[in-house]
């Protein structure tokens, strides 16, 4: 199988990692490619692939059957840009779940989608399409992760908890049971939510608060 890796950064080779670990576990191989716009052309240390072009130059390599996008993005509004880009090319999205992420059973996880190592999500979940539940993120039982939504490394969100969609959970971040998190909201690094949160805003600390919009903070 062929894939073409949308980013070359750190993230994006954790996830093109992760796709090719879940590949030898089933016994194929696979090829990366991987293509971004800051970064230039040459093969990666990691030893996972090379970068062959800024974005623009998916469309060059669109044509191949049995070719599959890896989204390698996890900032909810460049996932958004990004998908809208490359929409243009027809190909499928691959969901990408690294063979040592746990998943129990009843869970629906949407195209797109990325699952690292050490994540759990326990049982009966519902995950949008083009969401991140990055290293030993958790999801308890009943959950909604919507569409675009990022799980940050160590995020904990608890029973029957609604993520809206495009919300951020920074790293170590954590939710109790039953609250819904707000679309495109942002929970910072460490911060414990204890009542639902409004979307579009941006909470820090214990319990989360809301802080003002940069530009406000710094007139
Ligand atoms: C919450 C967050 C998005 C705010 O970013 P920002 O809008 O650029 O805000 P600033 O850095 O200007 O900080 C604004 C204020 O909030 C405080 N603050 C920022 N993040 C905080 C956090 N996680 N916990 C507590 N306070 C925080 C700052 O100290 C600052 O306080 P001050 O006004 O008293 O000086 C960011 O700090 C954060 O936590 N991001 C999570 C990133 C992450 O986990 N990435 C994972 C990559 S794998």
């Amino acid at each position: 199988m062929r894939y073409l890796v949308v980013g070359a950064g750190g993230h994006a080779q954790e996830v093109a990692w992760s796709l090719s670990e879940h590949e030898r576990v089933r016994g194929s191989s696979c090829e990366l490619l991987f293509f971004d716009d800051a970064l230039a052309p040459g093969p990666l240390a990691s030893g996972l692939g090379a970068i062959v072009g800024p974005l623009d130059a998916v469309a060059d390599h669109a044509d191949r059957r049995g070719s599959s996008l890896v989204l390698g993005v996890g900032r909810p509004q460049l996932k958004v840009q990004l998908t809208e880009r490359l929409g243009a090319t027809g190909l499928p999205w691959a969901t990408v779940i690294h063979p040592r992420a746990t998943i129990g059973p009843n869970v629906e996880i949407g195209a797109g989608s990325y699952v690292a190592a050490g994540a759990i999500v326990t049982v009966n979940v519902r995950i949008g399409v083009f969401a991140t539940i990055n290293m030993h993120a958790q999801v308890a039982h009943d959950g909604v992760v919507e569409a675009f939504a990022t799980l940050h490394p160590d995020a904990h969100v608890a029973g029957q908890v609604r993520i809206g969609e495009g919300a951020e959970l920074g790293t170590g971040a954590a939710v109790i049971p039953g609250l819904t998190i707000g679309a495109w909201a942002v929970l910072g690094a460490g911060a414990v939510a204890v009542e639902s949160l409004e979307g579009g805003r941006t909470y820090v600390g214990v319990p989360a608060r809301p802080i003002a919009p940069a530009a406000r903070r710094s007139a």
